[in-house]
């Protein structure tokens, strides 16, 4: 009798599954998408101007290490998150094209972040995955907080609300796969910080550069009572922001590892609320999981 060899492990069964998304936005949906305010809208297209390209990194990154992930599970769930990082790529320029018909300048945007990366290509390769490990701490947290505050209520349209919903749980769900095979390469601390300081360094004047670009060219930089109210829903008390903010430091941490802070509960209730038996976007799964 000839034994079956048994099935190579995917992403969906080590619970990070690449769920094929396909987003129908509608055309109902206003221009200031955040809130109805100019201020917060450049925030969000900015940061889904910065996904594509800065998840490619990710993918890069991780996977240049895969001879070194052995463990089966592991590599299903390396295959899991670059899956996931895949798709949301590619709802991102979806999204990116419906901000650009609208008239939002992308193209500073795409360029900042194309420059950076370009820096951060050309560190040891050990380092870049140091720098993913670190911007997927922040993606995280951003995750955590955009489920809690958004899914209760928050600020985004709700005709763009579950693209980012969708985003954040996946983000969660593969939150700790960067950092595992970060181990595997040898994580040391001192790269740890570094990539704080070269991440902020590099990426954080991309990010400045594009959010003025995109705040005068969406003319928020001229009227101060957007500025203010925009500043106050991304910063202002109980907000996403400057929480994540300040779970940043934990990444030096000697003890650190994503899976410290238990977000399982959380996971749950998205996976349920969005594709349990009800599921908010079955409707917008294509019926193929990777
Ligand atoms: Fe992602
Ligand atoms: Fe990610």
């Amino acid at each position: 009798m000839t034994q079956q060899k048994p099935r190579r492990l995917r992403g969906a069964d080590v619970g990070i599954p690449p769920r094929q998304l396909d987003f129908r936005l509608s055309d109902e949906m206003p221009r200031w998408v955040y809130g109805d305010n100019r201020t917060a809208t450049c925030y969000l297209a900015l940061l889904s101007a910065f996904f594509p390209p800065g998840e490619d990194f990710f993918v890069k990154s991780v996977n240049r290490y895969a001879n070194l992930v052995t463990d089966p599970k592991l590599r299903a769930e390396v295959a899991g998150f670059t899956g996931q990082e895949v798709i949301h790529s590619r709802e991102h320029e979806r999204l990116n094209e419906v901000f650009t018909e609208r008239g939002f300048k992308l193209g500073v945007p795409d360029l900042a972040i194309r420059t950076a990366l370009a820096v951060l290509y050309r560190l040891p390769h050990r380092q870049q995955l140091a720098c993913t490990a670190l911007m997927e701490h922040f993606t995280a947290l951003l995750a955590e907080e955009t489920l809690i505050y958004e899914g209760n209520g928050g600020d985004i349209h709700p005709d763009l609300k579950e693209l980012w919903l969708w985003h954040a749980l996946e983000e969660l769900e593969h939150k700790a796969v960067s950092y595992e095979v970060l181990e595997l390469a040898g994580n040391r601390r001192s790269e740890r910080i570094l990539a704080e300081l070269l991440v902020l360094a590099v990426v954080g004047p991309a990010g400045a550069v594009a959010f003025l670009w995109l705040l005068l060219t969406e003319g928020a930089l001229f009227r101060p009572g957007d500025l203010v109210r925009g500043a106050r829903m991304l910063l202002g008390r109980g907000k996403a922001l400057p929480k994540v903010l300040m779970g940043m430091p934990r990444f030096r941490r000697r003890d650190f590892h994503p899976n410290r802070r238990n977000t399982t509960a959380l996971e749950q209730e998205w996976r349920d609320k969005l594709f349990g038996t009800d599921g908010t976007l079955n409707d917008q799964l294509r019926r193929r999981l990777a």
